[in-house]
């Protein structure tokens, strides 16, 4: 067998048949989509059903019929499945298994009436993983690379009637190698398939090349065929081939994305040209773009939707451009493979910088220790080389397009190197990005994953360790330190989160040497899937039975999968807001953080609030000031006098930048930045009562277990938990450390798992003891307790003081750490608590907060920017972040007071003193916990309360460094304080 020649799947050629690549555009040459109904046939093996299936007499009557574009495993025929890095086939390259399934499919076409006798061309923009295609029985070729574009020439093949296209797909090729990205794979011609008309003697490829300069825009147009060059509005007009200046235009940037509409006309057609003129270059280690510095304010995207997989509509890329803009975000890195070419129309159109990544990734070389790896490997040169060549030559002509990226998390090879030649000589005005060769011989940014915020401060530096492998001070130590720095992933938006947005942003904005970040990613690649009772949820690798599979780690993004922003989109766009607006020495400063935009297209409003009601308002005039400076103006008259006036309230200014007209891509007034500030002197927080310890005996638990009373408050005597204030029945206060771990507990494998080793010591488990309830003469109960798990010594010990106190019942507690955590039945186990807390269980009729803090928004101690200061109000219902796995959400932190709602309910007003955390919930930590779906939640007939010092911050563990210590609670003494007030 070893001799024969491989079947084409195998074979790790990239194609046969096909025509060069060239450019996408658009033009007013005939095209007929082939989308839509066709025939299709899925059979185990690479043979699909066997030689008849170019045949015009196959009688394909009985097959079933499917979308194009799909994937099939999306349309009811056989399963999708999800790896992150793993391979699911043997690394046994270029050979694949023999369950291979592979899809069969036929259409018949008539060309509509008219159509031009020319030469004619049918394009795939993307089949995956592999076509063979046969058009009247004809073999035109074969291609792989999946998101990549193929064309065959049908000329003198396509009839006016009864055409048979028939294409075999396997879901399996040597093609797989190359493209082990985390994502589902999803089988399947899931791109448009279209025969265009081609012009005799018209132009086939062109390159357009806008280059700006100091208000001067220099414009070459260059073809395979002579053509004609007209700008109306630049007056131009010239031959392909001549190089014209324009002495005035305005250049094309992601915050000002100016096109100038022209046209190329050739022989039979006329292509329309969306120029824009831009230079990209490299200076002094900073990225420069039209001279200036540029920040990145990214994300990554994979094209995904929940029932469509990667086949998306141009609607669906609109409304991830308008939710991109929207938050702020300014560039994509299109992970980790080129989009469908409507996404580069739109992204010159809408403005956003634009990393076009290559569809290669062979991560699952990891699992052969690299041996093999294919850019390493000789056999696959030519197919690397296709798909960079495939990716240039498409996307060649967007203004979006700044960067080329060769590809993610391949290792090192020497196919980098032929591919950087490639680039190089097609398309000298562009840097090259490639993050995962230590050497970064082939890039020309240096580039990461996921360091820590110290790790990212030092490469600011320029000081950073050199790469393992790398010698410091050998020549590529020296050059890559010179090189600007794009931090291509980070901030893993797995679950809740990610933590540390601002803490990252602070530092990408402080040295020269950062072009920018991209948040890890976009969207979770949930797939849409139907419970039992028919209701909707979103299906991860879990829910698929394959072996092996990623898991939840798909799960990842800023927006959920049916494109809901998370609270990780609201804090990032908090984050990365291109205007800062502070108040320093009574004056506001208004930081233009843009890089080319002045402040002329927002408009300012400010408002006073006293505890949280709006006193004053009104329009600021901020005098206009260019990018990357900053303006300064007196605080508004009104906001100070409405400061004053002495109250007992909080006095926050906040000051909104705006835009002040409508855009593309939202309306005018849409928030673009925030800036908020206190006005008043806190007033110096309410003295601690001091507690004498033992002054009075105990009367509870061995007292016999009578109720207490405080006032309107009733206690249980053993337990010493609070049962009643007047007419409200309810139960607690229970310590509580446990929150339902988050993605980023969970860390990774191993990595940063806080939440197995909070599992392994029994944080989650801890038993309560009351050792004590007690009522000394000065009015005050006090209830002492213990609460630890099973089996350990460590814990905390626990006061609970009441008093009554304005009206109120004030609650004192003191928690301190007890027994042993340094666990050393667990080799040393440094735990620390996720939450310092305390519960309520409170009756289910409560169905309203409103609140004196942060929102309205969940926040947490290390994301919580997007949260204002204010007062806010949501049902409990609205509270809930419906996380696609159930996890820790809906934390409120800094809160000053809160009050509980309910129809036939009292009024419970919290205050602290001065700050909680709460989160307000119909059921447990415990069952947020097992829960796997949002809808195996349940209302468990409580509102259960959380009334804390605080929790951990959230971090980004899950794929990414440890939560920094000063996120995280020591294990120490806690003391916090709050009063309950009945209405
Ligand atoms: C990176 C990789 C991404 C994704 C991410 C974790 O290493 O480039 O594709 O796997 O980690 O979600």
């Amino acid at each position: 067998m070893a001799d024969s020649p491989l079947p084409f799947h195998e074979d790790p050629a990239p194609g046969s048949g096909r025509r060069p690549a060239r450019a996408e555009f658009v033009s007013d040459a005939p095209r007929l989509s082939l989308n839509g109904r066709w025939r299709f046939r899925l059979s185990g093996t690479a043979d699909g059903t066997g030689p008849s299936l170019p045949g015009p007499d196959l009688d394909d009557s009985g097959w079933d019929t499917i979308r194009v574009p799909a994937h099939w495993v999306l349309e009811g025929h056989d399963r999708p499945i999800y790896t992150n890095t793993a391979y699911p086939f043997p690394i046994d390259p270029p050979y694949l298994p023999d369950e291979n399934p592979t899809g069969d499919y036929r259409l018949r076409f008539d060309l509509p009436p008219g159509w031009p006798a020319g030469r004619s061309v049918l394009r795939f923009q993307g089949v995956d993983s592999c076509g063979t295609v046969w058009l009247n029985g004809e073999l035109l070729g074969h291609s792989k690379g999946s998101r990549l574009p193929f064309e065959f020439d049908v000329t003198g093949l396509v009839r006016p009637r009864d055409n048979q296209l028939a294409v075999r797909v396997q879901r399996w090729s040597s093609g797989s190698y190359l493209e082990d990205q985390d994502m589902w794979w999803l089988p399947g011609i899931f791109r448009d398939v279209e025969l265009l008309s081609r012009p005799e003697g018209g132009i086939d490829d062109f390159t357009v090349r806008a280059s700006y300069r100091d208000g001067a825009g220099t414009l070459l147009v260059t073809a395979d065929a002579p053509g004609h060059v007209e700008v109306p509005e630049l007056g131009v007009a010239a031959a392909t081939g001549e190089r014209v200046t324009i002495p005035r235009v305005e250049p094309w940037s992601a915050e000002n994305p100016r096109l100038y509409r022209g046209t190329l006309t050739a022989a039979g057609e006329t292509i329309e040209l969306a120029i824009g003129f831009r230079t990209v270059e490299i200076v002094g280690g900073r990225l420069l773009v039209n001279g200036a510095p540029v920040l990145f304010r990214g994300v990554n995207r994979h094209e995904h939707d929940p029932d469509r997989g990667r086949s998306l509509d141009r609607a669906t890329m609109i409304r991830d451009i308008e939710l991109m803009k929207r938050h702020n975000v300014n560039a994509v890195r299109t992970a980790h493979y080129p989009p469908h070419p409507e996404f580069l129309r739109l992204c010159d159109e809408y403005g956003l910088w634009v990393v076009d990544e290559c569809d290669i990734e062979t991560h699952g070389f990891i699992y052969a220790g690299w041996d093999g790896n294919p850019p390493a490997e000789p056999m696959w040169r030519e197919a690397l080389l296709d798909r960079a060549r495939r990716m240039v030559e498409r996307d060649k002509n967007h203004p979006s397009v700044v960067v080329w990226s060769l590809g993610n998390e391949s290792g090192a090879g020497s196919a980098f190197g032929d591919i950087e030649d490639y680039i190089r000589h097609r398309d000298p005005t562009r840097p090259l990005h490639y993050e995962r060769d230590p050497s970064y011989r082939h890039s020309d940014l240096h580039s990461l994953m996921y360091p820590s915020l110290d790790d990212l401060e030092r490469i600011g530096r320029r000081a950073e360790e050199p790469p393992e492998g790398i010698e410091p001070d050998s020549p590529d130590d020296v050059r890559r330190r010179g090189l600007p720095f794009l931090l291509c992933e980070y901030a893993h938006a797995m679950g809740n989160g990610p933590g540390s947005l601002a803490d990252y942003q602070a530092i990408l904005e402080s040295y020269e040497r950062f072009c920018g970040a991209f948040v890890w990613e976009w969207i979770d690649h949930g797939l849409a899937g139907r419970d039992a009772l028919g209701r909707r949820y979103y299906r991860h690798g879990g829910d698929i039975d394959h072996q092996p599979n990623g898991e939840r780690f798909c799960l990842d993004g800023l927006l959920f999968p049916d494109r809901t922003p998370s609270p990780g989109l609201a804090e990032l766009r908090k984050a990365i807001e291109p205007v800062r607006i502070a108040v320093e020495g009574g004056e506001v400063v208004v930081l233009n953080k843009y890089d080319f935009l002045s402040l002329a297209h927002l408009g300012f409003r400010w408002c006073v609030e006293r505890d949280g009601v709006r006193i004053a308002s009104g329009v600021l005039t901020v005098p206009d000031c260019p990018a990357r400076s900053a303006t300064r103006l007196p605080l508004p008259q009104a906001a100070t006098d409405a400061s004053g006036g002495g109250s007992d309230g909080e006095t926050w200014l906040t000051v909104e930048a705006v835009l002040a007209e409508v855009t593309g891509w939202a309306p005018a007034g849409h928030v673009i930045a925030c800036g908020q500030t206190r006005l008043d002197q806190p007033a110096p927080p309410p003295p601690t009562p001091v507690i004498e310890p033992g002054a009075t005996p105990a009367i509870g638990p061995e007292g016999g277990g009578e109720e207490l009373r405080l006032g309107p408050a009733v206690f249980d005597g053993r337990t010493g938990r609070l049962i009643r204030i007047g007419e409200l029945e309810l139960d607690g206060p229970v310590f509580d450390v446990w929150r339902a771990p988050t993605e980023n507990d969970r860390g990774q494998g191993p990595r940063n798992a806080l939440a197995a080793d909070w599992e392994a010591v029994g944080l989650d488990r801890f038993l309560h003891r009351c050792t004590a309830v007690e009522r000394p003469d000065d009015g005050t109960i006090v209830v002492r307790g213990r609460s630890g798990p099973a089996t350990r010594t460590l814990g905390f010990r626990t006061t609970f003081t009441y008093r009554l106190r304005g009206g109120g019942l004030h609650l004192l507690i003191e928690a301190d750490p007890v027994g042993d955590w340094h666990d050393t039945a667990y080799g040393h186990l440094d735990v620390n608590p996720p939450r310092m807390g305390a519960r309520f269980a409170l009756p289910g009729g409560y169905s309203e907060v409103t609140w004196f803090g942060r929102g309205p928004g969940e926040s947490y101690a290390d994301s919580r920017a997007a949260a204002r200061v204010g007062r806010h109000a949501r049902s409990i219902d609205a509270l809930q972040t419906p996380y696609v796995v159930p996890q820790e959400n809906g934390n409120h932190v800094e809160t000053r007071w809160l009050e509980l709602s309910g129809a036939g309910l009292p009024t419970l007003r919290v205050d602290g003193e001065p700050l909680l955390d709460f989160t307000a919930r119909r059921w447990t930590s415990e069952a947020l916990q097992a829960a796997r779906r949002p809808h195996d939640l349940t209302d468990s007939g409580r509102v259960w309360l959380n009334l804390d010092h605080g929790q951990q911050g959230i971090g980004s563990a899950s794929c990414g460094p440890a939560l920094p210590e000063r996120y995280r609670l020591a294990v120490r003494r806690y003391t916090w304080s709050l009063t309950l007030t009945l209405h």
